[in-house]
């Protein structure tokens, strides 16, 4: 694979395909496994719980849905979806291996194939900065999301502690993408990831972003590691956006 620096669907879907059956290792690797408490924070934190019906946006291998399944129990539902067919069949063989119940269904988040308010929570992990328009990407979670539930959104940001968000830099700038490089063959994906990272708007500005779709009433945040990564909570108001 080439440089990666178009930002269009096309080079990300083939971009995942290239990584899905070692993304899970890498992503093990090189975060050290602190990726899986980062998304029971988020599935904390939105209150999702028994018979709660969540929707978990470019699922990929499905890491975040099967924590919501968690959370939901037997009476709930979790439907993932994601555009790329080969991350999928990764949270498909996962599923089968816990006899998982969550529903996997290839859908694009610019144009979820779900009526409005449907669901009581949605989500979107470490993928709204590869959404080829994250504004309409978010707006779609609001759309589908009932008056009152939360759209939950985790995503890499900057620390703002110095000496930390120097070091992580560096870490993720020159060691994560040979990393990623040796375990898939595919080192530019891994520079593109941190590039795409260091340039996405995090904390308020993320914030703002979300503003712009209309759909919230409320929007928080809370930094994961000093600023490594955020969990975004934004509540979906009543009404149509204005
Ligand atoms: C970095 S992976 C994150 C996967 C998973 N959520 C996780 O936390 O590990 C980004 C995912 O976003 C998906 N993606 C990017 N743009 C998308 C879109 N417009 N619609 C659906 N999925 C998309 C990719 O196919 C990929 O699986």
């Amino acid at each position: 694979m080439g440089k990666i620096q178009a930002h269009n669907s096309e080079s990300i879907r083939k971009m995942f395909s290239a990584l899905s059956s070692r993304y899970d290792l890498v992503n093990t690797v090189v975060s050290f496994g602190t990726h899986h408490g980062w998304r029971r924070a988020a599935v904390a934190w939105s209150g999702a719980r028994s018979g709660h019906r969540v929707l978990d946006c470019a699922s990929g291998t499905g890491d975040l849905a099967f924590e919501f399944e968690r959370a939901c129990g037997r009476l709930g539902e979790v439907v993932a979806t994601d555009f790329c067919e080969p991350m999928l069949q990764e949270a498909r063989r996962k599923a089968e291996r816990r006899d998982s119940r969550v529903r996997l269904e290839v859908a694009d988040v610019l144009a979820l194939p779900f009526d409005d308010a449907g669901f009581d929570i949605s989500s979107i992990a470490f993928g709204i900065r590869n959404v080829a328009d994250p504004v309409k990407g978010l707006a779609e979670l609001g759309r589908v999301t009932r008056p009152g539930g939360y759209v939950m959104v985790l995503e890499f940001g900057r620390s703002r502690i110095p000496l930390w968000g120097r070091a992580y830099q560096l870490y993720s700038r020159s060691v994560l993408p040979r990393i990623g490089g040796l375990l898939t063959g595919e080192r530019d994906a891994y520079e593109y990831l941190n590039s795409s990272s260091s340039s996405f708007p995090y904390a308020e500005d993320f914030l703002a972003l979300a503003e712009q779709t209309r759909y919230f009433d409320q929007m928080e945040f809370r930094p994961l590691l000093g600023g490594i990564a955020y969990i975004y909570r934004l509540r979906r108001k009543e009404g149509a956006p204005s």
